[in-house]
């Protein structure tokens, strides 16, 4: 059975094929799609939406994409939706974490959490998902893995940022890895 992931990120794809071995997890190159989906919602579940429903209508196969943000709660939920492009169109994780420890320079209330939605276009039928994992923004980077924000984020009940964390911990405890769980379960119903 072929399920289509809005992704080219060959590290998601792996991921999520893993845990659904009973499916063909089929990528955007995969299908030829070439074009960037746009992501104008203003919302992370608007964007997942937008993105699956993208695909369902050109390609009527089952599919889903997911939108993950990273959401400070001294900032009021920033950078949450725009965390990819937070200090600008260049993308840059490292200009974006300068952003945030500026952002929070001072201030006590170092809360966040990263959430990552799933929307899932099953037989027509669209079902969303969240994955959510606490934690806080600590002042400096620490650690050379991972990517994004992860030098600048620990999880509540470790001590040590998930750009140090192995990755098969990080996928296991992360929002995404929670998300896909839930869409294994919702798949295996
Ligand atoms: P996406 O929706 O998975 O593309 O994620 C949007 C943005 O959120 C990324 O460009 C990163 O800046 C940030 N992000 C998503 N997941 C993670 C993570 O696991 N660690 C650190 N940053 C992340």
């Amino acid at each position: 059975m072929k399920l289509v992931f809005a992704t080219n990120n060959p590290n998601k794809l792996k991921e999520v094929q893993a845990k659904l071995p009973q499916y063909e997890i089929v990528s955007l190159k995969e299908l030829g799609v070439t074009e960037d989906i746009p992501e104008t919602g203003d919302t992370l579940e608007e964007n997942a939406l937008i993105k699956a429903r993208y695909l369902y209508e050109k390609f009527r196969l089952d599919c889903f994409a997911d939108d993950t943000g990273l959401e400070i709660e001294a900032l009021n939920n920033e950078p949450g939706v725009y965390s990819a492009r937070y200090a600008g169109g260049e993308r840059s994780a490292d200009a974006n974490m300068d952003k945030v420890l500026t952002k929070l320079d001072g201030k006590t209330n170092r809360k966040a959490r990263f959430r990552t939605t799933i929307a899932l276009i099953q037989n027509g039928k669209e079902t969303l998902m969240e994955g959510i994992i606490e934690g806080k923004i600590i002042e400096t980077k620490i650690g050379k893995g991972g990517f994004g924000y992860d030098p600048i984020f620990v999880a509540n009940g470790f001590d040590i940022t998930f750009a140090e964390m192995d990755m098969e911990t990080k996928n296991r405890i992360s929002h995404r890895g929670l998300a896909v769980d839930k869409l294994v379960g919702v798949l295996g119903e």
